[in-house]
Order: C-alpha cells, then structure tokens, then sequence
C-alpha cells in the first residue's frame, strides 16, 4: 500500500497543475482565436497589416435578422457560430434548403462593413461556411461597394486535404477570386468553382483533385449569398446600413 502513495500523490499533483495550466492558458487561447479570425476578415479584404486592431476598429460590426432581412442592435459580444448550434438562437434548415449542409442556421448573422464619412459602403465582409469533403470549412468572402464584385476570400478553419481541398488556402487559387461577379441579371446567385481553368466572370478555377471541395465551396456560395442567407440584406444593405 504504502509503494502505491507516492505515485498516487504524484499523479494527482500532475492532473492538478495540468488542469490548472489549461485553464489558466484558456483566455489567451481565445485571444490568439478572435485575432486570428480578425486577421482573416481583413486578409479577404485585401488588407495585410500589423496593426490588425487598429484597421478593424475602422470596420462597423452589424447584426443581421434574417427573419426580417434588416439590420438589428444586439450585444456586441454575439458570436453567431456558437448561435447555430443553440436551438434557442438558431433554426432548422429544410433539408430542400440546406445545400450547404449546416443543419441549423443562426437566427442574427454577423457581417463586417467599411463605410466612408458619407455612410457609403466601401466594401463588405461576409462569414461563410459549409460541408467540403471532410468536414465544414469556415471562411470570409470580401464584396465591393457594388455588393456584387468579389475583393477575396480566406478560409480560417477546415479539414481538407492538404495538396488536395486543402488548396483552396493557396494564394494562386484565391487570387482568381478577385474582380469575380456573384449574380447574375436576373439578381440570382452565378458565381460557382468550375472544373478546370475558369473562362467568365461567373466562374472560379477548379482545384485538381479537389472536385468535392469546390463544390462543396460552390454550394456554400449559393446559400450565403442567396435568399436564405445574406441575399435579402444585401440588396437593401445601403438604406439599412443608415439607419445604425
Ligand atoms: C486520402 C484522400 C484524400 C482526399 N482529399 C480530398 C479533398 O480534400 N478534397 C477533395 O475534393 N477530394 C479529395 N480526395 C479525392 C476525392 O476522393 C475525389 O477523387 C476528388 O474530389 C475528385 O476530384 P477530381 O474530379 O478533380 O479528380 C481525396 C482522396 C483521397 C484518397
């Protein structure tokens, strides 16, 4: 019994300062997360900087209802990720709908927006996500002031293949994005990841190897930016963004 007591002793003192070192490290985890993620909003806007807080206090963060497609003031700490997997502040999708895979969507979207002095949209930040190959990707696509032309997009979270799916994080492949047109003239969403080299301005060069990821990115652009997701504020963001 008594060769047991020291090993005991030592495990327990090692699961302690274990744990207590986990949770001790936990707030600068969660630091390192939101600055990651806010590097890659201004990455998808064509913004490289060290001064990442800095530029993004130039950025106006709004709520979108997507019940209502307006605009809404709510607490600035909402994170609308952790919102789609609360059944209190999310909704069922349809599976007729759900083209992107999600299951739930957020009842308030988050999206980021760069006006000038006059409240003019300069530019636009949308969160996008869905189903790949492996799992969910999690991204931002940049719009122009027109809300139509493409300025980037940037994937911070994903489980494809590297040198597969996992290129659509090379910079040669996102940076045929830009300039790219999202709908069409009759107002629906056109802009799809073709196969092979892209020839339109509706299309984006398809990853070899990678035919499920794109479609898959493909499919998370028609959602997000269609009827069921950002279309609708899209379309009135410029009255709407007056209003806060
Ligand atoms: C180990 C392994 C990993 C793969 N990873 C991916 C991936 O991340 N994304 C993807 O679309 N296809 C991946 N594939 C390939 C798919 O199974 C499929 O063949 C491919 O998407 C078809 O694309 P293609 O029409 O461009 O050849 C992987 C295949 C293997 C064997």
């Amino acid at each position: 019994m008594n060769k047991l007591i020291i090993p005991l002793v030592a495990c327990i003192a090692c699961a302690i300062i274990v744990s207590v070192t986990a949770v001790s490290v936990r707030p600068e985890q969660n630091l390192n997360i939101e600055n990651e993620k806010k590097i890659k909003i201004l990455a998808a806007a064509g913004i490289e900087t060290d001064k990442v807080d800095e530029e993004f206090s130039r950025i106006k963060t709004v709520f979108v209802d997507f019940e209502t497609d307006k605009l809404v003031t709510i607490d600035p700490a909402y994170d609308h990720i952790k919102a789609a997997s609360n059944p209190n502040l999310s909704t069922v999708i349809p599976k007729a709908d759900d083209i992107a895979v999600l299951k739930r969507r957020e009842n308030i979207g988050t999206i980021y927006v760069w006006v000038d002095e006059k409240n003019a949209i300069e530019k636009l930040v949308l969160p996008i996500r869905g189903y790949g190959l492996w799992g969910t990707l999690y991204g931002y696509l940049s719009l122009d002031s027109d809300l139509n032309t493409v300025r980037g997009i940037e994937y911070y979270d994903h489980k494809e293949t590297p040198g597969l799916g996992g290129e659509v994080d090379n910079p040669n492949w996102k940076s045929d994005w830009y300039g790219k047109r999202i709908y069409n003239d009759d107002g629906s969403v056109a802009l799809y990841v073709t196969k092979g080299a892209s020839s339109t301005d509706y299309e984006i060069d398809g990853i070899s190897g990678a035919t499920l990821t794109t479609n898959g990115v493909s499919n998370m652009i028609k959602y997000w930016l269609g009827d069921n997701g950002y279309g609708p504020i899209i379309k009135n963001l410029n009255e709407e963004i007056e209003k806060i």
